[in-house]
């Protein structure tokens, strides 16, 4: 393992200083029953989460609601993520083996009937343990009522949920813990911010990184990388790892991520069907400009696309920011992430 191993992390030795978010989770857990664990992309929320729950050695069900399939989610494609994660755990065979409602062998755990009452029952048997629902956001596209269910659990059960995502006001506007109509509204829970790393603890993450590998690499190259992925330990991992893998040189390692980007953009952009266009419009300025104000951005859409109406552009840019695409600073909006703003300017 180390600093540079691609997977997330899950040992506390290979978790670069994580202290004090592994500390407000830890209490956040302890005293309450809800953590919201935030950040962008790739700042390294799974590995926060993993690392905390193993390092306690907690028996937990882990959900990575991204392998949901895209377009609509139904009860039945989040039973199925169930299944499989339960079947990986002894721990969890054990517990299900008195409920009625699942059979339980050799093949892991199967639903026998696949509804919300077969669900609850599951639920009730993991009590005592933690639900992991990571990417949590995506569970908005869904006709069954997903923040009915976490409530459900809030209110009634012995478990703990953390509850992860990277496109925070998606994911806040999913659980809605503020809408006075909403089923989570004011319940208790303890946020876990993640943060970009300062060009210290780049540096530090990057030279102990190459050190653990048994690699040299020069001041000037350290000094690039910390200036071209600004901070963002996960992309400062994808660098170590193939700078250490394959000695490529960091342009073309920033191009390689920036595509990345560029793919994982394009998947979300989906969902708005035909809108996607403006979107993609709409980013385009903003990278191009490096910081655009609304009349620019505005101006350059409808020099391309002809006229939008304001309130058209105005969910337009709530949605890309609250998807954590773009920020607002100062009146002014921005690409967040400095390699997709690289992807979006080479690429698009
Ligand atoms: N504290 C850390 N120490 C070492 N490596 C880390 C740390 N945090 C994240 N990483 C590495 O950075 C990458 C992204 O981490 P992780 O998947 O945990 O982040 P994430 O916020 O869940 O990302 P995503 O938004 O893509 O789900 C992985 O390669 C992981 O190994
Ligand atoms: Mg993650």
């Amino acid at each position: 393992m180390g600093y540079f191993n691609p997977e997330p992390k899950r040992r506390r030795e290979d978790l670069f200083n994580m202290e004090s978010e592994l500390s407000t989770l830890d209490s956040g857990l302890k005293r309450g029953k809800l953590v919201v664990v935030s950040g962008l992309r790739r700042y390294g929320k799974t590995s926060l989460i993993l690392t905390y729950l193993n390092e306690k050695r907690l028996d937990y069900v882990y959900l990575d609601c991204r392998l949901l399939p895209s377009g609509m989610i139904s009860l039945n494609s989040f039973l199925n993520l169930l299944e499989e994660e339960l079947s990986r755990h002894d721990w969890a065979l054990k517990a299900l083996r008195g409920v009625e409602e699942v059979s339980v062998g050799g093949f892991g755990v199967r639903f026998k009937v696949r509804s919300e009452r077969s669900l609850l029952r599951v639920l009730h048997a993991l009590e005592g343990k933690v639900l992991v629902l990571d990417e949590a956001q995506e569970l908005r596209r869904s006709g069954y009522r997903f923040d009915s269910l976490i409530a459900y659990a809030y209110d009634h059960l012995d478990l703990k949920i953390i509850v992860s995502g990277s496109m925070i006001g998606l994911l806040y506007r999913f659980l809605r813990i503020n809408d006075p109509e909403a089923p989570l509204y004011g319940r208790a829970f303890t946020e876990v911010k993640l943060r970009k790393l300062s060009d210290a603890e780049s540096r530090e993450f990057l030279i102990k990184g190459f050190e653990q590998e048994g690699v040299r690499v020069s001041d000037e190259v350290i000094n690039e990388a910390i200036k071209r992925f600004d901070g963002v330990i996960g992309w400062l991992t994808y660098f170590g790892f193939a700078l250490t893998t394959s000695g490529e040189d960091i342009d073309s390692i920033l191009d390689k991520a920036s595509k990345l980007a560029l793919s994982e953009l394009e998947h979300a952009l989906r969902v708005y069907g035909i809108g996607e266009r403006r979107y993609r419009e709409v980013l385009k300025i903003i990278a191009t400009l490096g910081r655009a104000r609304w009349s620019e951005v505005k101006r350059g859409v409808e020099a391309r696309l002809g006229r939008i109406p304001n309130n058209t552009l105005a969910t337009i840019i709530k949605n890309l920011a609250d998807s954590g695409f773009i920020r607002k600073e100062n009146e002014e909006y921005e690409i967040t992430d400095p390699v997709l703003q690289h992807g979006i300017r080479k690429y698009y």
